[in-house]
């Protein structure tokens, strides 16, 4: 028996492309020698049957078996973009971290991306966007974690695998809500109250945006930002995009649904190929760390509240440009592991409970997703600045360290700066002023997060007149696909505490009884709305 090369050598032919893993000349094993032949294997004569010691068959098939890894639980379709960040250097009296001083500029990754779609669904779905940015800052990574509505749907992270379960495709038939049945979305929404500001932004044309481009973003929570001399504010993040924000008419997001499922997609690379490169206002709305965490009777640890701007001004710190589309999808977007923990001197977390389960739940989820501890040095991941880690070991370690003692104290590798700082005495300069946090373990909500309504209602009432015809047809379309009456009526329900005439609208359009009425606090007539244009310490 024997095996010929059918092909000449591929030696000497020129790569077209160069970088890890395409920097040789000719075609090779994954061992780095050469291959002549990728078209066919070895085979026991021409008709005969494949060899098993047909290394580069058996390497070629098994790499291709293994090129998927499991989609984000959630999050699962995205688009990513490269580009600056620019601060305007006016934070000095509001925080010290690194990356808004005069003059920083700071490489950024962004991935944009629908919530329940799979990662082959369509761009123009009615779904929440998320909006998630990893600053590459000289203090290590920062990453901003948000969706583009400001409130979510639960006040606490143990509810999430609910909600995300009520609004993953039916559990039967794996048909996506969008197109089917709404049963288990609009049950839980309808019993679970706490969904319905978020719901009302969902309804309303925020969800079908026109462009990535065009979209707000929001941190949701509230986050604790410290100055130099350690005075801390409380704050909400927001991005402004400098085109403005749009959505499409319904219809056209369902046209673009059948005519071209990567709209979104498609516009943003096409957009920054272009040179037409999408900008967007870093922002933040200030607060008083006095202890209390409550702001004009907002309680700012409830994610389903926002404060509106009237009552705190966005205060603008720098500028965002996306100029580069990811060079490797694979790579840069479905690798990227965002983590609302991942915060840099000068930025704290809250005690937000959503915010608090996330800041376990993403690295749970990672570590599956992404395959073992060492995600870190995938190189969309892996800080500008120098890391020191100590950690060892584990599947997919890309790195060689030197030394012999990953461990603290230790009198041996004293070569390390943070060890060497330790062992002359020099200790890191601390963080933050910590708040104490002291109670009885309880398994319960504040009175405060138990208002359900009044922010629906105040996002609802800030809409046109023609915006509000669109929510309310996107009820009575969505609801209009739940299977169920007492659901719908349940949800018709909900509405009338939230507005009258939208509830009884939505009601005809599902041929349900007219609701009962309902006594509304009307929360224009609150005096801290009255309030507008409260200045808070951004340098001039
Ligand atoms: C993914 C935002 C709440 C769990 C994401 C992503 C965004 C996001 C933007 C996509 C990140 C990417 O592009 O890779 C938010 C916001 C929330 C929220 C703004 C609330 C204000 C939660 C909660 C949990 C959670 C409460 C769980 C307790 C996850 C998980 C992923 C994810 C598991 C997938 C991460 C990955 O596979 O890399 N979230 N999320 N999220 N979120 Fe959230």
């Amino acid at each position: 028996m024997t095996s010929e090369p059918q092909q000449p050598s591929t030696h000497g032919q020129k790569p077209v492309l160069s970088g890890p893993g395409q920097d040789s000349e000719f075609l090779t094993t994954t061992q780095g020698a050469e291959v002549n032949d990728t078209d066919h294997s070895l085979k026991a004569g021409e008709r005969g049957p494949t060899l098993l010691q047909d290394h580069h068959l058996r390497e070629k098939i098994m790499h291709f078996d293994h090129e998927r890894i499991p989609e984000r639980v959630v999050h699962a379709r995205g688009a990513g973009a490269h580009g600056t960040f620019t601060s305007y250097g006016n934070a000095g009296k509001l925080c010290r971290a690194d990356f808004l001083k005069p003059g920083r500029q700071t490489r950024v990754f962004v991935r944009f991306s629908t919530v329940v779609g799979s990662r082959g669904s369509m761009d123009t779905a009615r779904d929440t966007r998320g909006f998630a940015t990893k600053f590459y800052t000289n203090e290590g990574i920062f990453d901003l974690v948000g969706n583009n509505i400001p409130v979510f749907f639960i006040q606490d992270g143990i509810k999430f695998p609910d909600l995300v379960h009520a609004a993953k495709p039916h559990p039967d038939t794996e048909i996506p809500q969008a197109q089917s049945a709404h049963d288990t979305f609009w049950d839980f929404v309808s019993l679970h109250t706490p969904a319905q500001a978020h719901v009302m932004w969902q309804m309303s044309d925020r969800a079908i945006p026109r462009s990535l481009r065009m979209m707000e973003g929001f941190g949701v929570h509230t986050f604790r930002m410290v100055n130099e001399e350690g005075a801390s504010s409380l704050v909400k993040f927001h991005w402004k995009p400098k085109l403005g924000v749009h959505s499409l008419a319904w219809e056209e997001s369902q046209l673009a649904a059948g005519a071209d499922p990567d709209f979104h997609r498609r516009d943003l690379a096409e957009a920054i190929d272009a040179g037409a490169y999408p900008e967007w206002e870093l922002g933040v709305q200030i607060f008083p760390d006095d202890g209390t965490a409550v702001f004009e009777g907002i309680d700012l640890l409830d994610p389903t509240k926002f404060v509106p701007e009237e009552l705190a001004p966005v205060q603008p710190l720098g500028k965002m440009v996306l100029d580069r589309n990811p060079e490797n999808y694979f790579a840069q977007t479905e690798q990227v592991a965002f983590h609302p923990g991942h915060l840099v001197p000068g930025i704290d977390i809250s005690d937000d409970p959503l915010l608090q389960a996330r800041l376990f739940s993403y690295l749970d989820t990672q570590l599956t997703r992404l395959g073992g501890p060492n995600f870190a040095q995938i190189p969309i991941n892996s800080p500008d600045s120098p890391v020191n880690d100590m950690f060892r070991d584990g599947f997919h370690q890309h790195r060689v360290p030197k030394g012999i003692a990953p461990y603290k104290p230790n009198s041996l590798d004293g070569g390390c700066p943070y060890m060497s700082q330790v062992l002359s005495g020099q200790q890191p300069p601390l963080d933050f002023p910590q708040p104490v946090a002291s109670g009885k373990k309880v398994r319960s909500e504040p009175a405060s997060f138990s208002d359900h309504y009044s922010q629906a209602r105040l996002f609802y009432i800030s809409l046109s007149a023609v915006e509000r015809a669109h929510v309310q047809q996107a009820y009575s379309f969505e609801l209009g696909k739940c299977t169920d009456t007492a659901i719908r009526q349940r949800q018709v329900e909900c509405l009338a505490k939230i507005d009258t005439q939208l509830a009884s609208g939505v009601a005809q359009a599902l041929g349900l009884p007219a609701p009962a009425a309902v006594q509304l606090d009307d929360p224009v007539a609150s005096p801290a709305l009255s309030q507008i244009g409260k200045a808070w310490p951004v340098d001039g």
